[in-house]
């Protein structure tokens, strides 16, 4: 059955407010947003509104047990006006699998993807043209049990909304290679995007910015040496002519869909990257060796982030190229260049979206 989705729309749109040139990452909203939820086993009432607060029970389950997991996604527009998605599936795949790790139910793609392109289409004027803007999506769910007592929820809310983000230019940053604190174990929650696994970074992050570095590079649990991710990205090492990044198979890094797309463009320009197990004395040692060429980070958000400095226990590795790694560039204008509809999308990786006939 076709997805039914009710719809509320609003009379007047905030977007003549809306300033696209000057646009403040993350705090501004576009007009409308999806709400379903979740009862009796199964996802109902769904529905688009206008965007707003709406209430919360005090003893909903996610506030107290944290059972809330989210997407970060982006819609763009070329230059004809068409809305696009990419990799969308990708997003879908991910929160679901993040829902069954925290014990929450899927979300079919039926109506993951429906809510998202449905609210795309109504709110496509809130696409920031720009090369590098882009309409960022934000796709969530959390329990709304009013209950007291650590049990699975049996009722949620899937909400996606949504908000014009421009082009982010992150300057390059310094990582600490944390020896105390630590993101991820085996076993636990490391490759879900739940809201605690950014709770529980907070504190690190901050002693790291007490250090002077701007983020935490985050190493494994037990023996505090292999190099997991950073903040919101996954991370590159361009040693020697080739690229090194930290395997996914283990549970302990967010599978980045930005990370995943890299590595098969670099793979399809003839570029060598290494998944492994990644020890980062071998970091130092190609550092020591002037073979560490330059590392980046890769994420939704900022697509790369150049890498200057990390600090490992007394070691400080100036990286070379950390203002403009070729081989970060490289990729990073080849999906602003997609995302733009510029180039022929040969991964087939775009999702174009019809635009809604406006009465
Ligand atoms: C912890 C973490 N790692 C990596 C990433 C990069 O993932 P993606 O490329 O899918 O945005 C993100 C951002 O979503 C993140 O929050």
């Amino acid at each position: 059955m076709a997805l039914q989705i009710k719809k509320d729309l609003v009379t007047t749109s905030r977007l003549p407010e809306t300033d696209f040139d000057n646009i403040p990452f993350g705090r501004t909203f576009s007009d409308h947003m999806f709400v379903a939820d979740y009862k009796d086993g199964k996802w109902q009432d769904a529905r688009i509104v206008p965007f707003g607060h709406f209430q919360i029970h005090p003893a909903a389950m996610a506030l107290h047990y944290g059972q809330a997991i989210f997407e970060g996604m982006k819609a763009s527009i070329s230059k004809d006006g068409t809305p696009m998605l990419m990799r969308p599936e990708m997003h879908v795949t991910r929160f679901n699998a993040s829902a069954t790790r925290l014990m929450m139910p899927e979300v079919p793609g039926e109506l993951f993807l429906g809510a998202i392109r449905e609210l795309v289409s109504i709110d496509a004027d809130w696409i920031p043209p720009a090369k590098g803007s882009a309409l960022y999506l934000r796709p969530y769910m959390f329990a709304t049990d009013e209950f007291i007592g650590v049990k699975p929820s049996q009722t949620y809310k899937f909400i996606v909304f949504t908000g014009p983000v421009g082009p982010y230019y992150p300057k390059p940053v310094s990582l600490y290679a944390d020896t105390h604190y630590i993101r991820a174990a085996e076993g636990g929650t490391g490759f879900a995007k739940c809201a605690g696994n950014y709770a529980g970074s907070l504190l690190p992050a901050k002693l790291a910015m007490d250090k002077g570095y701007d983020q935490v590079l985050w190493l494994d649990a037990k023996e505090h040496k292999y190099v997991q991710e950073v903040g919101t990205m996954n991370i590159f090492f361009h040693i020697g002519d080739k690229l090194v990044t930290p395997t996914i198979e283990q549970d302990t890094i967010l599978k980045g869909i930005t990370r995943d797309s890299a590595i098969k463009f670099y793979r399809s320009e003839g570029i060598e990257v290494e998944e492994k197990k990644l020890n980062i004395d071998e970091v130092v040692e190609a550092y020591d060796a002037g073979k560490l060429n330059g590392v980046f980070g890769t994420g939704t958000a900022a697509v790369v982030a150049h890498v200057h400095q990390i600090a490992y226990g007394d070691k400080i590795m100036n990286v070379p190229h950390g203002e403009a790694d070729g081989y970060g560039q490289k990729f990073k204008t080849f999906i602003e260049e997609l995302r733009a509809g510029d180039i022929e999308d040969k991964f087939d990786w775009i999702e174009k979206i019809k635009v809604r006939e406006t009465a």
